[in-house]
């Protein structure tokens, strides 16, 4: 049990390391499916005042797919916060 336990954490940390860049491109697909830009655009990622790091970027993007219905999991509710910091944000991490 606790092998499995250790086995499946060491693969989530690869994967996670891993999918970094793979993240943001899945990210940019989702982001387009979700019509978020029906109420935003390109500015209001750019000139940011409210955001201060990636940690609230993702919150932000969390809880914005909850209003929109997107249903995401937490991996794609990263992988948009990935596409959005790479594309506009630009957070050290
Ligand atoms: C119904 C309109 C609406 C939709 C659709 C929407 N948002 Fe938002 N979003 C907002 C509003 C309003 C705010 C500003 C909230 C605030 O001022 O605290 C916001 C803020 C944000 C921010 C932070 C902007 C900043 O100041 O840096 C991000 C990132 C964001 N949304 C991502 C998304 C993503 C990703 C989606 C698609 C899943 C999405 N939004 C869909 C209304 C929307």
């Amino acid at each position: 049990m606790k092998i499995i336990t250790k086995s499946a954490l060491l693969l989530t940390a690869l994967l996670v390391t891993t999918s970094a860049y793979a993240g943001a491109e899945d990210g940019k697909e989702l982001f387009e499916e979700a019509k978020c830009m029906e109420c935003h655009n390109a500015e209001d990622f750019d000139n940011s005042k409210k955001v201060k790091n990636f940690h609230q970027l993702q919150t932000r993007v969390d809880a914005c797919q909850r209003n929109t219905g997107a249903e995401w999991f937490d991996e794609d509710t990263h992988d948009v916060a990935e596409y959005l910091n790479k594309e506009h944000y630009k957070f050290k991490k």
